[in-house]
């Protein structure tokens, strides 16, 4: 099989996970229409190339919160990746490490944050806050002790969505695997699938105040994930933090709310430039990353893609994952008339 498209991993991926682990992974909340829609939004959008630029030499590369990295493009957290993969989030923080870019861990991820770190990879972890602050603080200690270069805090899940796959196959730790940075918290018997644990634990009364004191008791960098309206990235820049990740989940939270490209420009537009800004759901073509870049994104995430890889060939399916993205970016800049991620103009978006 050759590997062209990310479609082609999609669709291949499926045949290397259980059942239970591919409805957890492909799957949204209710209908599934936003799931849809992030990809549908960014097909609806149209490109409007400038012919006659030099575009002989192209720089993709582009710097978040003062790193640097090979194109803009970076990796989502994502849970349980040992569904995917035997080598589980190891291999995708290798993959990281090889292609230049950042991987973002998540609370839930089945490699614990200390064994990751160990690899060397620019890594952010990712904060699902707990009800026990004391816990939560704890998280974030050793992430500063294991040397993650920023925070990610996840604002969008105040309760599991809808998910309709996980209530007619609820998703179960397999034995043998274990959500590693909860070691101490988390247990089989207590918490028999993983909604049972986040519907225990996740704490759904964290509100602003709380993020101003992340802000303010961590050594790290923080960035908000999940922000979709301007008047929130407004309130994330007030509270001190160093970016925001415009995200709806990938559709795994509120079915029909709008698409993080289409929430975009109005986020960019309140933060005016005072923080960056990335953006996530539905990126598959290096097409999409042009659209995000020209809407004032800094960089996008992705996170399915990196699934399907890991599913289909371990680190070197995520290492092509990135290549194929690379390419298909680079081709989209010289023929868009672009010289550089860093000077993505807004005029290449079609208005009609
Ligand atoms: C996620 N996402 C997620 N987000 C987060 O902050 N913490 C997490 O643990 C998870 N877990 C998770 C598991 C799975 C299987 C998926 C598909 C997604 C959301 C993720 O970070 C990201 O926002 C979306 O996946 C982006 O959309 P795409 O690229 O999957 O379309
Ligand atoms: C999910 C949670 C774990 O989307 O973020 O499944």
């Amino acid at each position: 099989m050759t590997y062209i498209n990310l479609n082609d991993y999609a669709k291949a991926a499926k045949e290397h996970l259980t059942p239970a682990a591919y409805e957890y992974y492909v799957g949204g909340a209710g209908d599934n229409l936003t799931v849809s829609e992030n990809q549908a939004a960014f097909q609806r959008i149209k490109l409007l190339p400038r012919m006659l630029v030099d575009v002989s030499n192209r720089d993709l590369q582009t710097s978040i919160l003062g790193h640097g990295i090979d194109f803009p493009v970076i990796v989502a957290p994502t849970a349980m990746a040992a569904l995917a993969h035997p080598d589980k989030e190891v291999a995708i923080a290798r993959a990281v490490a090889n292609v230049g870019s950042i991987m973002t861990l998540s609370t839930m991820s089945t490699t614990s944050m200390e064994e990751v770190s160990k690899i060397g990879a620019n890594m952010w972890f990712q904060l699902y806050v707990h009800k026990d602050r004391g816990m939560t603080k704890n998280l974030i200690e050793r992430a500063e002790a294991a040397g993650f270069s920023a925070l990610v805090v996840t604002v969008d899940l105040p309760v599991v969505g809808y998910r309709e796959a996980l209530m007619r196959q609820p998703l179960v730790v397999p034995d043998g695997m274990e959500l590693a940075n909860l070691a101490q918290y988390w247990n089989q018997d207590e918490y028999p699938s993983v909604n049972h644990y986040v519907a225990a634990q996740f704490d759904p009364s964290l509100t602003w105040a709380d993020i101003e004191d992340f802000v303010s008791s961590t050594t790290l960098p923080v960035l908000i994930k999940g922000i979709l309206r301007p008047d929130d990235a407004e309130r994330a820049v007030a509270s001190g933090a160093s970016g925001i990740i415009v995200s709806n989940h990938g559709g795994r939270q509120l079915d029909t709310v709008v698409t993080g490209i289409e929430a975009l420009p109005y986020v960019v537009e309140a933060v005016d430039d005072a923080i960056d800004v990335l953006m996530d759901g539905g990126v598959r073509r290096g097409t999409d990353i042009l659209k995000a870049l020209a809407l004032g994104a800094n960089a996008v995430l992705i996170g399915r893609p990196v699934l399907w890889g890991l599913a289909v060939d371990g680190q070197a399916g995520v290492e092509k994952v990135f290549a194929i993205l690379r390419k298909e970016y680079d081709i989209a800049l010289a023929n868009a008339g672009v010289q550089s991620s860093k000077s993505v103009p807004r005029d290449i978006i079609f208005k009609g």
